[in-house]
């Protein structure tokens, strides 16, 4: 039979690229090959976000730009994939009806019947069922060749943060079994792949039977090949001494915990159902630093939350600077469908969140910076992954801290670890040469 030919885009989180390599390893058992360009698919699938509005317009833009493919080439198959599948299916039936197959979350299995199905009869097909125990265990994610792969440990979210549409779009939380994680662990660096990064929207309420999340990093590492294990994102809530304890004696697990604080104001955080107070949160941060003293720690933060006044946003602030986070992601509140959030009163103007949130960024750029320059003159180990984006003569490297370096080639390859010496900083990016 002739190959057929296929092409993903994939918007959002790293559960969203999984996803997207999770149908990647259906179509090409069912002999689709990857091609780069749409222009060359038979079919076209797009692995959507539904976390704020922005991803969703560009999702719907983008569709639009199929839509020209298809009137071109009638055969294209057209999917939507992921959280919009499942989140907004009548509108895109309606408004787009050139697309073929809306599949969300938890119905990549049924992919393949249905483009058989497909192929007979050429209807628009739609499975946005919820499940309470797809964890798409037995099924193989072709990945692209790389340094990094990975692994989808638990699905779903419980928490139900009021701003939040996760719990709505990916459903209820459920864990994988530790065989079948380690199992594909073992898959992953047979292909080459050196570090894992074990994922999930919370990804430390991990638990299967009596393994909870740190006997699972345990049992990870033990995997031979696996050099560094990263993971992301845990819910502070659930950070325990156990990890702390765990991450401090594997060394194969980084030194990175990605924290998302949300907020600096204890009462928003209330409004935000996030379960920690601001003095919590600043108290776990000294816990991670007493087990582990050069942890590198990132965040999320939302500004413009309904109701956020200007004192509250400045302690958010106040949290910034006396945390001084290594790295952070900032967003302004989207008021999303189905949450909580979006019956509170949205007080806050728009230009005043943009001028929030460019607040916060002029802020954190500071003081990444000023934590970069204060690592000059430090070593690290740093793992080789690509070359530099300015040129072919560089590589550019993670350090455990998840920290990025640029250095002078001098024979080594990806995947090597090579321990250098920084001597600049720029912007988030660190500057490293041989020690010797
Ligand atoms: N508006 C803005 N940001 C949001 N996030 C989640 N929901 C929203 C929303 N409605 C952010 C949170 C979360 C990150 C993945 O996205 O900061 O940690
Ligand atoms: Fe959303 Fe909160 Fe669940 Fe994270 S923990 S996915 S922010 S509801």
């Amino acid at each position: 039979m002739k190959s057929r030919r296929y092409y993903i885009e994939t918007y959002g989180c790293q559960m969203n690229e999984y996803d997207s390599e999770l149908v990647a390893g259906i179509l090409e058992e069912k002999n689709y090959q990857s091609v780069e360009d749409f222009h060359n698919a038979d079919a076209i699938f797009v692995n959507t976000c539904a976390i704020r509005e922005g991803a969703e317009q560009r999702v719907m833009s983008r569709l639009g730009q199929y839509k020209k493919r298809k009137e071109d080439a009638p055969n294209t198959i057209i999917g939507v994939l992921g959280c919009m599948a499942q989140n907004l299916k009548d509108k895109i039936l309606t408004e787009k009806p050139f697309v073929d197959f809306v599949l969300g979350p938890d119905a990549y299995r049924n992919l393949s019947n249905m483009l058989d199905q497909y192929h007979k009869d050429e209807e628009t097909l739609i499975n946005t069922r919820l499940s309470r125990h797809e964890v798409y265990e037995g099924m193989f994610p072709s990945r692209k060749e790389g340094i990094n792969a990975w692994i989808a440990i638990t699905r779903g979210c419980d928490k139900f943060c009021t701003f939040c549409i996760v719990p709505y779009t990916r459903g209820r939380e459920r864990s994988r079994s530790v065989e079948s994680i380690v199992d594909e662990v073992k898959r992953v660096v047979d292909e080459g792949f050196v570090e894992i990064t074990l994922l999930g929207q919370n990804v430390n309420s991990y638990q299967y039977e009596n393994s909870g999340f740190p006997e699972l990093l345990d049992a990870v590492s033990e995997v031979e090949g696996v050099r560094r294990i990263r993971y992301t994102s845990p819910h502070p809530q659930d950070i325990d001494d156990d990890l702390l304890e765990v991450m401090r004696d594997n060394p194969k697990i980084c030194n990175h915990i990605h924290l998302p604080l949300q907020s600096g104001s204890t009462e928003v955080l209330e409004r935000m159902n996030r379960t920690y107070t601001r003095e919590e949160y600043l108290r776990l941060v000294d816990r991670i630093y007493e087990y582990l003293p050069d942890c590198g720690i990132s965040t999320d933060i939302i500004v413009g939350f309904p109701g956020e006044t200007e004192e509250q946003f400045m302690e958010t602030v106040s949290m910034m600077r006396q945390v001084r986070f290594d790295n952070a992601f900032m967003f302004k509140y989207s008021a999303r469908p189905y949450t909580k959030a979006i019956e509170f009163e949205d007080t806050v103007p728009d230009e005043v969140k943009s001028d929030r949130l460019q607040h916060i960024i002029d802020l954190q750029n500071e003081i990444t910076l000023e934590k970069n320059r204060e690592l000059i003159g430090t070593t690290a180990q740093v793992l080789v992954e690509k070359d530099s984006k300015k040129s072919d003569k560089q590589w550019m490297g993670r350090t455990d801290e998840n920290r990025i370096v640029v250095f002078d080639k001098n024979g080594e390859l990806p995947r090597d670890v090579v321990p250098l010496r920084i001597y600049d900083a720029q912007g988030v990016t660190l500057f490293g040469e041989h020690l010797n």
